[in-house]
């Protein structure tokens, strides 16, 4: 295993939902967006490339934020329809074997006993494989699916999801190892005295236990954690084992990768077990300059694409867009209690800019070229960084685009030794801490 190896993951972004809706490709999917075919087609072609995981965005209601209506969201398809990424993850196990699917579940919609015997389960069926993204929630639309009129508020959200963590902990540990017994000869199936109820008793759970099944095989689902905010990174500190995120260029990767393990030292963790993956879209093509024409392509966007564009802002900050001048810099503060870190990136910032600019959702960390360029680039940028690896997302996304990069780029990545030709291990955890 050579020393400059990192990990690969994607970003199943719109979740189990419509993707490149009416965009220049986007062959067959469109209609049979409420099927698994899509995801297993990605499962499957990220196992061949040799991907640690592949996660499933989520969000849970049908957003109104910009203009207060909800007609631009059903629209343009931004952020919804969406189905239960739970029903689909199973899809994906049994499509494959050893890539790991982490999961989008929120602290402030599940219970956790629920959420403790959801992930426990899906760990059985699938082997040992899953994961799980722990959000906290953001816009008020979500919170009033489930009882409240509005977030509770941002740093409240990581309290509360702590509580959770601390819940869920103590029911997948609640089962020893040898409680079940299987023994037909003494007729006795589990040891009621190696299974432990939790009595929790907090600030926003009551909890009795024990869990109502034996550990799977990893016991606990792989922990995923996307929050930039001091706050958000003290809870990835204390809790992730995968960060994901989004970096403008080397710098602010090796800055934001400093934060967070950091934040582990700060938890008593050893920072080596937290895995900082950077969201990426590379534009691959047969020659540089038809990879330049085709990225050059994707900063066109019509007015629809702008609409889009804004009503997605809006929805992940809570704020209403649709009040500013395109043309015009934003505020110098933005009050959001939505997704804090994004919304300080847009701080004074001209709307148009952040629209036009950012068209691949990836930050600006360009990687536009044939396979063999972006994957010397990959390593040059991996080598600065120190690791730990990339996040693959396209909003475009297209059954082609997946294949440009796991059956064209991930190949000469593998050649240069930079990522796994063959998986070390069963289990998830263990691939991803394998180095
Ligand atoms: C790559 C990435 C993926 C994310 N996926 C989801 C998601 O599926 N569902 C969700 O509610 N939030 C998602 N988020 C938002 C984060 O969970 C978090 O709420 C956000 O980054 C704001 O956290 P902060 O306020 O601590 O900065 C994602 C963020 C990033 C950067």
């Amino acid at each position: 295993m050579s020393a400059d190896m990192f990990h690969l993951a994607w970003f199943f972004s719109k979740g189990f939902g419509p993707k490149a809706w009416k965009h220049r490709w986007h062959g067959s999917d469109v209609a049979r967006f409420t099927k698994p075919d899509t995801g297993v087609f990605l499962a499957q072609a990220l196992e061949r490339a040799g991907f640690d995981y592949f996660m499933i965005e989520d969000s849970s209601n049908v957003p109104y934020t910009y203009q207060g209506s909800h007609n631009a969201y059903l629209k343009h398809s931004v952020d919804t329809p969406k189905l239960d990424p739970t029903v689909l993850a199973p899809y994906l196990l049994q499509a494959t074997k050893k890539l790991g699917i982490v999961v989008t579940c929120s602290t402030t919609e599940y219970q956790p006993f629920m959420l403790a015997r959801l992930m426990n389960t899906l760990d059985h069926v699938g082997d040992g494989r899953i994961g799980w993204n722990v959000v906290t929630g953001s816009n008020d639309g979500g919170a009033q699916n489930y009882n409240r009129d509005k977030q509770w508020p941002h740093d409240e959200r990581y309290d509360m999801a702590d509580e959770f963590m601390e819940v869920c902990k103590g029911l997948w540990t609640g089962w020893d190892d040898d409680a079940l017994v299987l023994d037909l000869e003494k007729g006795i199936f589990a040891d009621g005295d190696k299974v432990h109820p939790i009595h929790h008793d907090g600030k926003y759970f009551k909890v009795r236990g024990p869990l109502s099944a034996p550990p799977s095989p990893q016991r606990t689902p792989v922990i995923c954690q996307a929050g930039g905010s001091p706050r958000g990174h003290r809870f990835a500190g204390t809790h992730a084992e995968t960060v994901i995120t989004s970096a403008n260029n080397p710098e602010d990767m090796k800055r934001q990768r400093e934060a967070i393990r950091q934040s582990a030292v700060d938890a008593g963790r050893d920072p080596d077990n937290i895995k900082v993956l950077f969201l990426v879209s590379p534009v691959i093509d047969e020659t540089m300059e038809m990879a330049r024409m085709r990225y050059s392509a994707s900063l066109e966007i019509d007015d629809n694409e702008v609409e889009y564009q804004l009503a997605s802002l809006s929805r992940q900050s809570g704020i209403d867009f649709s009040q500013f001048a395109l043309d015009e810099p934003l505020p110098a503060v933005l009050e959001s209690n939505g997704h804090q870190s994004m919304v300080k990136k847009w701080e004074g910032k001209v709307l148009n800019d952040i629209i036009r600019g950012n068209p691949l959702n990836a930050g600006s960390n360009h990687f536009v070229g044939t396979a063999d360029y972006v994957a010397a680039h990959m390593d040059e940028v991996m080598q600065e960084v120190r690791g730990d690896g990339f996040l693959f997302v396209n909003s475009y996304f297209s059954r082609r685009y997946v294949t440009e990069i796991t059956d064209g780029l991930v190949p000469e990545l593998q050649k240069r030794g930079l990522t796994r030709t063959a998986y070390e291990h069963d289990h998830f955890r263990d691939n991803l801490m394998a180095f």
